[in-house]
């Protein structure tokens, strides 16, 4: 069973997926830190993020791996590395590329074969798995979401998060390829006024009678 949590930055995707695959006993799949590993090996390897052909180069020189909640390169799990404001600054560009997101999509795929999977992004329910049983799309206001993100990077300065965060989703949404859209069929979920706990309740609620 796959099921698929797509929304804009900051809506609480990961923890919220991360709670509902313990709830169901399901694996998660942080579709984003794929993205993310591959602008760290990017930016430690002063690769150009616009060049297409070299982010897929790059791409087939490391083993970039799905762990459940994160990622791993050739290896070696990558955990604060992929949430700093260079990887922030730099994501939405590697990850609009085609030939990225087609990797990526494999690799996803693959790794899903066989496994009951929570899995969060951008282009779950619309590209990786549009079969996927059952489809949130997780949203909230931009500013309950700068809100969450500058509480979560501790220090970062709000109005500037807020700001990094409204150019990230409108990178993300105007992209030709893989585009953050809600899903055909996806049950649209709006955080701002709910608890984590809340949201997952919810969507246990959704995802119980199907599974
Ligand atoms: O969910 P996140 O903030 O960790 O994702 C980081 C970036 O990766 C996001 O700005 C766009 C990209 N991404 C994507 O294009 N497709 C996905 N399925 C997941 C993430």
């Amino acid at each position: 069973m796959k099921i698929a949590i797509d929304g804009p930055a900051g809506a609480g995707k990961s923890t919220v997926a991360t709670a509902l695959a313990r709830r169901l006993g399901f694996v998660h799949l942080d579709s984003g830190a794929l993205y993310r590993a591959l602008a760290v090996m990017a930016l430690r390897q002063a690769v150009d993020p616009a060049s297409e052909r070299d982010l897929v180069h790059l791409l087939g020189t490391v083993q970039l791996t799905p762990l459940p909640d994160g990622v791993a390169v050739d290896g070696l799990e990558l955990d604060q590395e992929l949430r700093t404001p260079a990887v922030d600054a730099v994501v939405s560009k590697v990850a609009q590329h085609p030939a990225v997101r087609a990797a990526m999509v494999q690799i996803q795929r693959q790794w899903g074969q066989g496994r009951d999977v929570v899995a969060d992004g951008r282009d779950i329910g619309t590209v990786v798995w549009p079969d996927a049983e059952v489809k949130i799309f997780l949203t909230a206001s931009l500013a309950a979401r700068a809100d969450r993100r500058a509480t979560e990077q501790g220090g970062l300065e709000r109005l500037q998060v807020e700001q990094e965060i409204a150019r990230r989703d409108e990178k993300d949404s105007d992209r030709p390829v893989g585009p953050l859209r809600v899903a055909p069929h996806a049950v649209v979920v709006d955080t701002t006024a709910l608890t984590v706990e809340e949201v997952v309740d919810r969507l246990v609620n959704i995802v119980r009678p199907l599974a």
